[in-house]
Formats: C-alpha cells, structure tokens, sequence
C-alpha cells in the first residue's frame, strides 16, 4: 500500500487528478487498447473532476480513448433524475471532454432483471480487458462503492441495501431529506475492485478519518469492507490531514518519510 498524506482536500484532489491523468498519458490508449478507468460519484471526486476537465481544456489531456465504469448507481431514480450518479458524471466531467458515448459505461438500475444487467456489466468490464485503474472515495462506514459493512469481501456486481448510516450521509444531496435518498442500488462488488489492476482512493476530511485507520492499520473484516484492499497488490491511499487523524502518529511518519524520499 501505498499512502500520500497530503495538507488538505484541495491539494490532495489535485494530487490525485494529475496521477490519473500521469496514468492515462503513459499508457497511451488507442481504440484498440483503451484505458479503462472505473470512477466514483459523491462530493470527494468533485475537484478531482475539476481538475481533469481543466487539464483536459488546457489540451493536457484526452479522454478519446478512455472507457469507463461507473461503480454504482441508485435503484428508483428515473433517468436523468438530478442526483442520479449517470446525471452527476455528465455535469461534472464528461460532457466537458472529449469522452465517447460509447465508451460511458453505466449499471441501468431501472431493469426489468437487475441480476441480469450486473452480469452484462461484468461482462462489459472483462470484455474490455478488466479495469486498468478503479479511483473510489470512502463512505465513513468503510464502504466501497456501495459495498455497505457486512459486504463479501469477494462480491461481484449485485444489489445492495444502504445502512441508515449512509442514507443520512447522502441526504445532503437531497435536501437533507432522508426518505427521499433511495435505500437500494447496484453497486460492483468488493471483488470486482479488487479485480482492477491499481485501485486509488481519496479520502478527505475528519469524518473519514476512522475508516482510513480501519483501511491502513486495521485488520482485514467485512465490516471495514475498504480494509480488503490491504489484499489487493497496488493500492494507493491520498489522504488530506484530516483523514489522517486517526492513524498513529508513528504510522504516519513512515508513509510521510517514504514520500519525501521517493
Ligand atoms: P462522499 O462519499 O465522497 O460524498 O463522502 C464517498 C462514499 O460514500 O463512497
């Protein structure tokens, strides 16, 4: 694991925006080898989004080859519903680049067979060469994606019912209105991340400070379901100091001492 502590949620959403974007211009992606990147939606990516639509504007950076995987997406919002996460990825990224219709992959949580279109997603993934890079945010219950406490540390896409924790941490998006949250979804299983090649995960602010000590110092357990990247080969953890605050100083200072000799 690798762990970036970094001063606050802004340079830390930079931080991050720029290795994506390091990542993708390495690889060189054609349309036969495209880069496929697995995204999240929440408050955490927003300046990260920024941040690539600028580097994106200034020419730095192109999307044309790129595919995408949404990680989840809420069960009974209509299309195009405000705070649908397809609607949230259009406004805050892809339709400021140059991303192809059809390289936007999104979980159609309006299905006739839910079970069926997590399959087709799976499928879509692996079809397309698995995921090159899977970026995620942090719930402050250790979730991943959707994958609430509780989650098999080796699920696939499925449907997943929220926690009440949850549910009242995205009422912010819908007027502070918690019946209004939806309680289910389709969310890519914790297997399914593990499956991508890198896995970053920004995590910003105190109130994900306990979950990012559970992920770094805390032993692997379903109910920390993010802890289960300690298995996967390449994680990378960008933290600002508040996230931070709870790990041991000690812990801390070998991940910081690290960075400034790298
Ligand atoms: P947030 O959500 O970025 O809105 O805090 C993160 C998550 O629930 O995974």
């Amino acid at each position: 694991m690798r762990l970036v502590p970094l001063p606050d949620a802004q340079a830390a959403s930079i931080w991050v925006a720029h290795y994506i974007a390091g990542r993708i211009q390495r690889f060189q992606p054609t349309k036969d080898r495209p880069f496929v990147l697995g995204l999240p939606t929440g408050g955490t990516p927003v300046p990260v989004y920024a941040e690539l639509v600028r580097l994106y504007r200034e020419g730095k950076l192109s999307f044309a080859h790129v595919v995408s995987f949404n990680m989840d997406e809420y069960i009974g919002l209509p299309t195009g519903h405000p705070q649908s996460y397809r609607t949230f990825m259009h406004e805050h990224l892809f339709d400021q680049v140059d991303m192809l219709p059809e390289n936007i992959n999104f979980l159609d949580s309006n299905t006739e067979d839910p079970q069926q279109e997590c399959a087709r997603y799976e499928q879509a993934m692996s079809d397309v060469g698995g995921v090159e890079l899977f970026f995620g945010g942090v719930g402050r219950d250790g979730h991943i994606a959707f994958n609430e406490p509780g989650s098999s540390l080796s699920s696939r896409t499925r449907i997943k019912t929220l926690t009440p924790g949850t549910i009242q941490a995205n009422a912010r998006f819908f007027d502070q209105e918690e019946e209004l949250v939806p309680v289910r979804a389709l969310t890519v299983g914790v297997g399914t991340i593990l499956d991508a090649r890198e896995v970053v995960i920004l995590a910003t602010g105190s109130q994900k400070s306990l979950a990012v000590e559970r992920l770094v110092e805390g032993a692997v357990s379903h109910m920390w379901p993010l802890s289960a990247l300690q298995l996967h080969p390449k994680t990378l953890v960008v933290c600002d100091e508040d996230a931070t605050m709870d790990l041991k100083v000690r812990t801390l200072r070998y991940f910081q001492k690290i960075e400034e000799e790298s």
